[in-house]
C-alpha cells in the first residue's frame, strides 16, 4: 500500500488565489521535436526531455490544489507519423509509467487513461496501463488522465454508437456519461505550449467553456513557474458560462 503525501510543502505562491484555482486543467505538451531539433539532437531526445516537464507540471498542479490534470500524450492523429517515432512513442510511454508511477501514487496521484483502447496499442503497454490504473485507484489527491490514442471526435462517435446500440435518446447528459471517462469534470483551463494557437482534437466537449492559455516555451520548457503564470492568467479572465 503506497504512503500517501502531499506534494513538496511549498506554500502557494501569491500570485494566485488559493481559493479560485481550475478544477480541472488540461496540457497539449507541445513542441518537443523543435525543442530536439533546435539543440542538433534527434526529435525522440525531445520527448526524453518532456518527461521531467511531465514530473515539474504535476508537481505545480499538486502544489497549487489542482485536482485533475488532463496530458496529450499520443493522439489518434499521431499514427502518422514515421514507424520509428511511433514505436519509440509506445516504448517510451511504457518505460514512463513503470519509471514513474510509484512516485506518482506516493504523491497521492490517481493515473486513468482515455482514448481508444485498440488493437494498435502493443499488448504490453495495454497491460501496464490496465495496471496502473488499478495500483492508483485509490488515490485521491490528483487524478493524472493521460490521453493516449485519443481523439475527441473518435470519442464522440464512440459515444453516439453506444447511444444507438442502447436505443437512448441523444441529451448533453447521455453523451457526456458515455464518453471515455464519464467521470471527468469539464475543463476549466487549457494550455498548449510551443507557441502553436491550435485544439488538435483535444477534449472538445469536455473544453466547451474553458479558459485558453497559448504558451511559447516548447514543452520541455515548461514546468511550475509556466504553470503558476497560467492559473494567474486564469484567475485574471471573468467567466461568465454564456450569462452576463
Ligand atoms: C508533442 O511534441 C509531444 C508528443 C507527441 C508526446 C509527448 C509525450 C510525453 C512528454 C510523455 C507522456 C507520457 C505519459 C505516459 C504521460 P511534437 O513531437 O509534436 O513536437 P513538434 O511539434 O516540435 O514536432
Amino acid at each position: 500500500m503506497a504512503v500517501k503525501m502531499r506534494a513538496p510543502e511549498a506554500t502557494v505562491p501569491d500570485v494566485i488565489d488559493p481559493t479560485r484555482v481550475p478544477v480541472h486543467v488540461a496540457c497539449v505538451m507541445d513542441g518537443n521535436g523543435r525543442w530536439a531539433s533546435e539543440r542538433n539532437m534527434v526529435r525522440t531526445e525531445g520527448h526524453a526531455a518532456g518527461e521531467q516537464a511531465l514530473v515539474d507540471t504535476v508537481d505545480a498542479a499538486l502544489e497549487l490544489g489542482i485536482k485533475w490534470l488532463t496530458v496529450y500524450a499520443f493522439s489518434t492523429e499521431n499514427w502518422r507519423r514515421p514507424i520509428s517515432e511511433v514505436r519509440y512513442l509506445m516504448n517510451f510511454n511504457e518505460r514512463l509509467l513503470l519509471r514513474r508511477r510509484d512516485e506518482l501514487s506516493a504523491k497521492g496521484v490517481r493515473i486513468r487513461f482515455v482514448g481508444r483502447r485498440d488493437w494498435r496499442i502493443p499488448r504490453r503497454l495495454l497491460a501496464r496501463i490496465e495496471e496502473t490504473e488499478e495500483m492508483t485507484a485509490g488515490n485521491d489527491v490528483l487524478t493524472l488522465s493521460i490521453a493516449f490514442n485519443y481523439g475527441s471526435r473518435a470519442e464522440l462517435v464512440d459515444a453516439v454508437k453506444a447511444l444507438n446500440a442502447e436505443g437512448v435518446e441523444p441529451s448533453e447528459e447521455a453523451i457526456s456519461a458515455r464518453l471515455y471517462d464519464p467521470t471527468m469534470p469539464d475543463v476549466d483551463l487549457w494550455i498548449r505550449t510551443s507557441g502553436e494557437h491550435r485544439i488538435s482534437n483535444f477534449l472538445l466537449w469536455q473544453s466547451a467553456y474553458a479558459e485558453f492559455v497559448f504558451v511559447d516555451a516548447y514543452w520541455p520548457d515548461f514546468g511550475r513557474t509556466q504553470m503558476v503564470e497560467a492559473v494567474a492568467e486564469f484567475q485574471r479572465r471573468d467567466r461568465r458560462f454564456g450569462g452576463l
